[in-house]
């Protein structure tokens, strides 16, 4: 592409948004308008019209990048829009510039302009005629320049609106330009313009008002009864110069707008009315909400005043799963919610409060289910432009990207080893190689950059981690601070690393990379074996994290993986199924769990209610994957740690075990070209579905239970074929089918639940998870302190009537409480 444009900033200083302009007339005498193309970025967020049309539903273009290195364009065709303006006296180009990312506030410290005062805009119209010659119109100082109705726009605090001076005939030919100015040109390099490959940031759908309502110090409140991110778009009709303040929150506390947890981002839009009929939408700014404030309003608010704009990158959706229990289906409908708001460009840890940061960790943890729910492709090979044009300049991956931080940042696991596994992850989903080639350089500087630092026995045993991040045993105020030493989870997770390196070496036929981390990836396993692993199989710290990990990176043998993955049910039942794994151990735990023959207990993980649990903030109305596991705490009241979102998608990783587990689709090998269809029902569950497109097509399964007979619908694309490992079946039958729509229904006597009353044994009790979940919480209620080991030897000659007759005296209530655990327990709601 050959630039000719310039970045422009208007001559007069603006606090609000300025509108840029110039007006044209299409050069004579080369016949119509073949067509006509605009390329269009910012240094900021830029709108653009032609001659008062609006060029595309795009917002907040050109969205987020690492600007010091990457600035991304637009590119729409407006042929149409040219032409239509052919028939009038001339046609003007108008574009307005938001503060966006590049001039806005960024980051907790409350600074704004991280990238400098240089707010501009760039855009280089081409206007292809019939007879083949072209004419250009390109940003340049003989634009003009004025001042717009946004007074004020700021993406963590908001915007302002002054309806009063709206007036549209600046972007219309003619415009007399009173009060305008001139603009002039910015020093800029355009070898940082780069062609927009991410999905451009669209509105995505308007949700309605669930409730108006008014809070007891007398505010009204309105609840769209979603966690969302974007903003309210106002029909409003008021007296000329009132003011509507509409405040955003994602929770109410106390009855009022909770607005602790958006920190210092004030999320606060006004509006000042013109007196007529005025609809506001403020479009250079975002807001993480559910609920609004609204102060000011003339007259009486009405449900269809408002509507809760949705906006994220325009990702194709390509997965699904569905399940017997709506509790869970609700969590993976979190998960989707919190990955569409954190989405919006660049993948941020939360979307609401003063930071909405690219944040390392947060996505090498949600990966692998991001890339099953939507095609991120472009998105994320975006975003890893952005981390390896860092890591290029600065010589580390630094933990938020684009980098914004005022320190370095070591390399830590999970975070910045994000450079070799989410190649891996994107690999693993779309097969593409490609990926992997572009990434190469970036994964093989991390890998080194720690194999630098090893200690003597091959340990990463020094510098600064995050560890099991957000464990909840951790201290509140000191997230890192978890129960599992931070230096096994960085080990376990360069073993990880150091293997999908080795293997990416290999599969890009970098022979010598390939035996140089094969070595590197067996030092680091043999280290950590023998500093972590005890010969029969325990894992030091005897965390779930611990165990987690050490059985799902491969860093056990088959032994002592047996072994593991007892301690670790042992591990997940003493603590009642209640979690107790933060950021680094919670994508793996159920994993863990399943791979090592207690199916029974990952079920039981996942649908424990009680906090801290998978499903606890689904019992708690949460309709977005929480930071903190309590975030609101069983009383409703928000955590008072200053980092409190209800809008973190990391925790929602589990949902890819929900995909590949419960719904049975797992890629067998890259790309999906060879399929593993192998879902185990359990935890009560009588049916799930799960589909998901993947480059090949779409793989579909259904099963369902009914009278101890299991249907098992399986589709899988053209190109493929599947290893059906038929759940249930009583034969453990394993299929290979083709391309193609497969049925099979078979009886299977394992899909009963089984029958437990009274008088079954204290211990087969006990070895069923769910069932032994209730009964527990039946004694702590009755019998608080006195021990009941369902484990014991004794317990097989014990039942729950036994039981009773050594309690004289007991309420009726145990019995009934008793009866009603063993008989429904099964089946969660
Ligand atoms: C973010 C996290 C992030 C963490 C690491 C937090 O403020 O919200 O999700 O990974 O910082 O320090």
């Amino acid at each position: 592409m050959t630039w000719h444009a310039q970045m422009i900033a208007a001559d007069q200083a603006f606090d609000g948004a300025p509108l840029l302009r110039t007006e044209f007339a299409l050069e004579d005498g080369h016949g119509a308008v073949a067509r006509a193309t605009l390329t269009l970025t910012a240094q900021g967020v830029v709108e653009a019209w032609l001659n008062g049309r609006p060029v595309s539903d795009d917002v907040l273009t050109p969205g987020w990048s690492s600007y010091e290195w990457r600035l991304r364009y637009a590119t729409y065709d407006v042929t149409a829009l040219v032409e239509a303006s052919a028939s009038e006296s001339a046609t003007v180009l108008g574009l307005a510039l938001g503060k966006g990312w590049f001039g806005g506030r960024l980051g907790w410290s409350g600074g704004g302009s991280y990238y400098g005062d240089a707010q501009g805009a760039f855009a280089q119209l081409e206007v292809e005629f019939a007879d083949g010659s072209t004419q250009l119109i390109v940003t340049d100082d003989s634009w003009a320049s004025g001042p717009s109705a946004v007074l004020a726009n700021d993406l963590y605090d908001g915007e302002t609106i002054d309806a009063r001076l709206r007036d549209d005939a600046w972007k219309r030919p003619g415009f007399a330009g009173d009060g305008w100015t001139g603009t002039h040109a910015l020093e800029f390099d355009t070898a940082k313009l780069e062609p927009y490959i991410g999905p451009s940031v669209k509105r995505w759908a308007a949700l309605p008002v669930q409730e108006i309502s008014t809070s007891p110090s007398g505010k009204t409140l309105i609840d769209f009864g979603q966690n969302l991110v974007g903003w309210i778009k106002v029909r409003v009709q008021g007296p000329a110069g009132t003011e509507v303040v509409i405040r955003h929150a994602e929770v109410l506390e106390h009855g009022e707008l909770g607005v602790r947890p958006l920190r210092t981002a004030q999320a606060t839009d006004r509006y000042l009315l013109s007196g007529g009929a005025d609809e506001f939408e403020p479009t250079f700014t975002f807001h993480g909400f559910r609920y609004a404030e609204v102060d000011g309003w003339p007259g009486e608010l009405r449900d269809e005043d408002l509507r809760a704009v949705v906006v994220h990158s325009d990702m194709r959706r390509t997965g699904w799963v569905e399940t017997s229990n709506e509790l869970v289906n609700r969590m993976h409908e979190n998960a989707v919610w919190s990955m569409r708001d954190n989405f919006v460009g660049v993948p941020t840890d939360c979307p609401q409060r003063d930071e909405r940061l690219g944040w390392t960790g947060d996505l090498n943890a949600f990966g692998p289910t991001a890339a099953y729910l939507y095609d991120v492709r472009s998105v994320l090979g975006s975003w890893l432009d952005d981390l390896a044009a860092e890591q290029a300049e600065k010589g580390y991956v630094p933990w938020v990207v684009p980098d914004i931080l005022s320190t370095p940042s070591p390399p830590t696991a999970l975070w910045s080893d994000v450079a070799v596994s989410l190649p891996w992850a994107l690999y693993q989903e779309y097969g593409d190689q490609g990926i992997l080639r572009r990434a190469y350089p970036s994964m093989t500087t991390f890998i080194r950059s720690v194999e630098a630092v090893l200690d003597e026995n091959g340990l990463w045993s020094s510098g600064f981690q995050y560890g099991d991040w957000l464990d909840p045993d951790a201290p509140m105020d000191n997230p890192a601070g978890g129960k599992t030493d931070r230096h096994l989870v960085a080990s376990a997770y360069l073993a990880k690393t150091t293997r999908e390196m080795a293997e990416t070496a290999a599969i890009l036929g970098e022979d010598d990379d390939a035996r140089h981390f094969t070595a590197l990836a067996d030092r680091v396993r043999a280290a950590f074996r023998r500093e972590y692993v005890t010969a029969g199989g325990r894992v030091a710290n005897e965390t779930a994290t611990a165990y987690a990990l050490a059985i799902c990176f491969g860093l056990l043998d088959e032994d002592q993986r047996r072994h593991a993955g007892d301690q670790l049910a042992r591990l997940v039942a003493k603590a009642g199924f209640t979690i107790s794994t933060g950021f680094a151990g919670t994508p793996m735990v159920t994993d863990a769990l399943s791979s090592t023959g207690h199916l029974a207990e990952a079920y039981a993980l996942l649908t424990e209610t009680r906090c801290p649990s998978f499903l606890y903030p689904v019992t708690m109305g949460a309709t977005t994957i929480w930071e903190r596991w309590d975030s609101i705490r069983p009383d409703g009241t928000i955590n008072p740690s200053g980092m409190t979102s209800l809008n973190h998608y990391a925790f929602g990783a589990v949902c890819s075990w929900l995909h590949r587990v419960v719904g049975g689709i797992q890629a067998a090998a890259p790309g999906y070209r060879r399929l593993l269809i192998a879902p185990q029902p359990g935890g009560g569950l009588t049916h799930a579905s799960a589909r998901h497109v993947t480059v090949h097509g779409e793989v579909a399964v259904t099963w369902r239970i009914e009278e101890g007979v299991i249907t098992v619908d399986v589709t899988i694309p053209p190109g493929t074929e599947a290893l059906v490992r038929l759940p249930l079946h009583p034969e453990a039958a394993e299929v290979t089918v083709e391309a193609g729509t497969h049925s099979w229904r078979y009886s299977a006597p394992g899909a009963e639940r089984p029958e437990y009353s009274m008088d079954t044994a204290l211990n087969v009790l006990a070895a069923d998870p769910i069932v032994w979940r209730s009964l527990t919480e039946v004694f702590a209620k009755h019998l608080p302190g006195i021990p009941i080991d369902g484990n014991a030897p004794e317990a097989a000659g014990m039942t729950l009537e036994l039981l009773l007759q050594y309690i004289p005296g007991a309420a009726p209530e145990l019995r009934e409480d008793l009866e009603q655990a063993v008989t429904t327990a099964a089946v969660p709601a």
